[in-house]
């Protein structure tokens, strides 16, 4: 069984001051979060397709996608958690509690507002979780990346071409994403900001999907103008 999780359980702080977290912006006639999902929903290898949000907005989210796509059985709506790993746990125990998952069963995790996700990237995470039990979806860095602890000199410059900046979506085999989360103390979960992370510290492979540069995350202001240009362009 293949699942997948749109995180939108985080607030948006640095789009600024926000009345509504940024994956309810509007790019183009309609909000971020919209754009993102519809991208799973017209690929039917998903069994479920969850939509993790903050507890206050999930009337809303419902009522978006209602709307939108009329009522349909394969979207839920849940609560996310109190970080974005929370969040993806929250969509695992949604799965194991009504679906009998087995170790082939997967999960595609994916941030709500990197609208511009493709259909090749959606299929190669489920092709290389299902073989790998872990893949992540990245580009080669463009810039040297240089590494400091104080921020003020440089420590190391690793070498380009062995460095990548990591998208979404990450895929994983449940089980497996399960068992190696609650084997980290709390500290270490706390300190992940990545689930991939939670395979590399536990010594597993993840596999690299090959990303795409247009699958931007919306960050700062700046991406939605960027978006809002690529969306104008036909991109999406
Ligand atoms: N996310 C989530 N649950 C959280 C935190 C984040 O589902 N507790 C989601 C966000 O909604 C977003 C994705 O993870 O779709 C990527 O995170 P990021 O861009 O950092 O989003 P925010 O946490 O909302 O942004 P900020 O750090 O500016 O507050």
């Amino acid at each position: 069984m293949i699942f997948a999780a749109i995180l939108a359980g985080g607030m948006g702080t640095r789009m600024g001051h926000l009345e509504k977290p940024k994956q309810y912006m509007f790019l183009g006639d309609k909000p971020i979060v919209l754009h993102t999902i519809e991208k799973f929903y017209i690929n039917p290898k998903f069994e479920k397709i969850m939509v993790l949000c903050p507890k206050k907005w999930i009337k809303h989210t419902k009522d978006l996608i209602s709307k939108e796509m009329g009522e349909d059985h394969r979207i839920v709506v849940i609560e996310g958690g109190s970080t974005r790993n929370e969040t993806i746990m929250n969509s695992i125990k949604y799965v194991e509690a009504n679906y009998d998952v087995d170790e082939n069963s997967i999960i595609v995790t994916h941030d709500s507002v990197r609208p511009f996700v493709t259909h090749r990237i959606i299929e190669e995470n489920i092709k290389y979780a299902l073989e790998y039990g872990a893949c992540d979806t990245v580009v080669p860095a463009t810039d040297t990346i240089v590494q400091s602890e104080d921020g003020e000199f440089i420590e190391s410059i690793p070498n380009r071409a062995e460095i990548f900046h990591g998208q979404t979506p990450q895929s994983f085999k449940i089980l497996k994403l399960r068992e190696l989360y609650y084997n980290l103390n709390i500290a270490e979960r706390d300190i992940l900001t990545d689930a991939a992370k939670i395979f590399t510290l536990n010594h597993e492979k993840v596999y690299m999907v090959d990303g795409d540069v247009t699958n931007i995350k919306i960050t700062y202001p700046y991406d939605l103008k960027v978006a809002d240009t690529m969306l104008k362009e036909n991109k999406i």
